[in-house]
C-alpha cells in the first residue's frame, strides 16, 4: 500500500491563444498531464507555483478546469513568484495540506507576488510547524516553490530561499515529540530541469517545468531542449519515499 502523488510545476499559462518564449504552454501542460495519466492512478496531485505566467482569474480557472479533465485527485496549488494569490484564491484553487494515509502534503509559501527572489517569514515556517503538528499522518512531504539549495545555476540561485536551516530548527523546537523526524523529504519547482540533493539528511527532488527548461548549470538565463517533465512521488505507509522523473516523447512545437 501507500501513496502515489504526482507533482507538476511551473504551468507558465498565459492568456488563452498566446504564447510564451515560442510554446504554448497551455497545450504542453495537456501534453504532460496526457502522458502521466495514461497508466496509473493517483493519489493526489502537488502543484509547485508558476501556475500562470499570466496571474488571471481566468487563467487559473483554466488550469483547474483542465488538471480536473484528467483526475478527481485532491490537489495541493502552492504560488510561485510569477503567481498571484489573491487571483489563485479567487479562482477557487485548493491551498490546503494534502492528507493521504499515512502521509501529508505540507505547504511552504516561499513566494511573494511577482518578486523573483523567496521569502520564507518567521510566519511561513510557524505554518509548516502548525501543519505538521495538527495532521495524524505519521510522515511528511514539503512542497515549495523555490529551491532550498544552490543548483549550480548562480542566476537562479540567487533567489533560492536562504534560511532553510531555520525552517529546520522551527520544526526542532520542543513541542510534539518526533516533529521534525515526520518530515521525510521536500519538493520544490523554480528550476525548470530535474534536481536530486540533500538538506541534511532529506532527500529534495527539484521538478523540470511542463513547458520550457532551463539548462543545467547555466551561468544565466538559458533554455534546454529538453522536453517537458513531471514527478512521481511514490510514498510507502512505512516512510520510504522514492521517486522518478518521466518526459513526454517530444518537444511541443515552438516558434519564435
Ligand atoms: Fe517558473
Amino acid at each position: 500500500m501507500g501513496q502515489t502523488v504526482l507533482q507538476i510545476t511551473d504551468c507558465h499559462l498565459v492568456r488563452a491563444g498566446s504564447k510564451l518564449l515560442g510554446m504554448d504552454t497551455q497545450a504542453s501542460l495537456e501534453a504532460v498531464l496526457t502522458h502521466a495519466f495514461t497508466n496509473l492512478s493517483v493519489s493526489g496531485i502537488v502543484v509547485t507555483g508558476d501556475i500562470a505566467h499570466t496571474p488571471q482569474r481566468a487563467v487559473y480557472r483554466r488550469f483547474f478546469s483542465t488538471l480536473k479533465q484528467f483526475s478527481d485527485a485532491p490537489v495541493l496549488c502552492l504560488p510561485g513568484n510569477h503567481d498571484v494569490v489573491a487571483e489563485m484564491v479567487a479562482a477557487g484553487l485548493p491551498m490546503a495540506p494534502l492528507n493521504l494515509g499515512a502521509w501529508s502534503v505540507v505547504p511552504l509559501d516561499s513566494h511573494i507576488d511577482d518578486m523573483p527572489a523567496a521569502d520564507v517569514s518567521a510566519q511561513n515556517c510557524h505554518d509548516v510547524r502548525e501543519a505538521m503538528t495538527a495532521t495524524a499522518a505519521r510522515h511528511c512531504l514539503l512542497a515549495t516553490h523555490h529551491p532550498l539549495v544552490a543548483i549550480n545555476s548562480p542566476w537562479l540561485d540567487k533567489d533560492r530561499i536562504q534560511n532553510a536551516a531555520e525552517l529546520l530548527d522551527s520544526l526542532r523546537k520542543p513541542g510534539p515529540a518526533g516533529l521534525a523526524d515526520k518530515l521525510r523529504g521536500i519538493v520544490f519547482g523554480h528550476a525548470h530541469q530535474e534536481v536530486f540533493a540533500r538538506l541534511e539528511r532529506l532527500p529534495l527532488f527539484g521538478t523540470p517545468s511542463t513547458c520550457f527548461q532551463f539548462m543545467p548549470g547555466s551561468t544565466g538565463f538559458t533554455l534546454d531542449e529538453r522536453p517537458p517533465g513531471y514527478r512521481w512521488l511514490r510514498l510507502a505507509d512505512n516512510g520510504r519515499l522514492s521517486s522518478d522523473v518521466c518526459r513526454v516523447d517530444f518537444f511541443p512545437e515552438q516558434s519564435k
